[in-house]
Parts: C-alpha cells; sequence; structure tokens
C-alpha cells in the first residue's frame, strides 16, 4: 500500500496532468488530419456531396458559428448519422480545430 501511495505521488510530480487546457492545437498537423475530412466535405469545406442521403455540411458557413467546444465535440463524437466519429485522440482533435479556425474563419 505504501509503495502504491508512494507510485501514485512520484508519477503526479513528474507527468502532465493529462487535461484538455494543456493541449495547443497545431495547425499544421491538423492540415494532414483534415484530409480525413476532406473526403465528405471537400478540401476546400464546402461539401454537399450526399453522404448516405444526407448533404455533408458547408464548412465555411458552420465553422463560423461553431465554438471550438462544439467543433471538438463534433469530431470526437460525430455529427447526426451522416458523420461518424473521426478522431478520439485530444491532440488530434485540437490539431484539426486550429485548422478549421485558421482556414473557415
Ligand atoms: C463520412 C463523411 C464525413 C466525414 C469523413 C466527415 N464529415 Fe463532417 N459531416 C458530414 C455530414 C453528412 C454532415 C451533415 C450531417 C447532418 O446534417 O446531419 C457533417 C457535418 C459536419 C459539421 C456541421 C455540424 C453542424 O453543426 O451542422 C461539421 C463542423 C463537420 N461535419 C466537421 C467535420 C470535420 C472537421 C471532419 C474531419 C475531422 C468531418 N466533418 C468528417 C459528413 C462527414
Amino acid at each position: 500500500m505504501i509503495l502504491l501511495l508512494l507510485t501514485l505521488a512520484c508519477t503526479g510530480t513528474i507527468t502532465d496532468t493529462g487535461t484538455d487546457t494543456d493541449i495547443v492545437g497545431d495547425q499544421a498537423a491538423g492540415a494532414t488530419l483534415f484530409s480525413a475530412c476532406a473526403g465528405c466535405h471537400g478540401t476546400d469545406g464546402i461539401g454537399g456531396d450526399d453522404i448516405g442521403g444526407t448533404p455533408s455540411a458547408d464548412l465555411t458557413a458552420k465553422v463560423p458559428a461553431l465554438t471550438d467546444t462544439e467543433l471538438a465535440n463534433i469530431i470526437e463524437s460525430g455529427f447526426g448519422s451522416a458523420m461518424p466519429s473521426q478522431y478520439t485522440d485530444a491532440q488530434d482533435v485540437a490539431d484539426v480545430v486550429a485548422y478549421l479556425r485558421a482556414t473557415f474563419p
């Protein structure tokens, strides 16, 4: 038990807290990750492709209207029935959000 407590105390001091607020999005990395989105939304983000009966959203119109948190949730969880979850790694999600914000302001 003492060993466990010591282990926890030590890791607590030397590791990152792992909270999302520590993570800063990298726009360049997000540009690469966006290729997964471009399959449905297009490289220009305008979308309109028929995805199982639902047109893919126009990111040039949607992104300015959504907060970073809302965008992160959409990337992590997907949207509606036609857009599946894309990325669940917090750094990947932050990178894509940074790219979206810079590209579709
Ligand atoms: C398999 C195709 C597909 C992929 C891949 C995809 N999307 Fe979507 N996305 C859609 C469709 C279809 C909609 C519209 C869904 C609806 O209106 O029900 C949508 C909607 C959205 C919306 C608008 C949500 C709203 O509030 O109306 C955003 C933002 C978005 N996608 C971002 C992304 C990003 C960023 C990626 C990549 C990380 C991505 N999408 C990948 C198909 C896709």
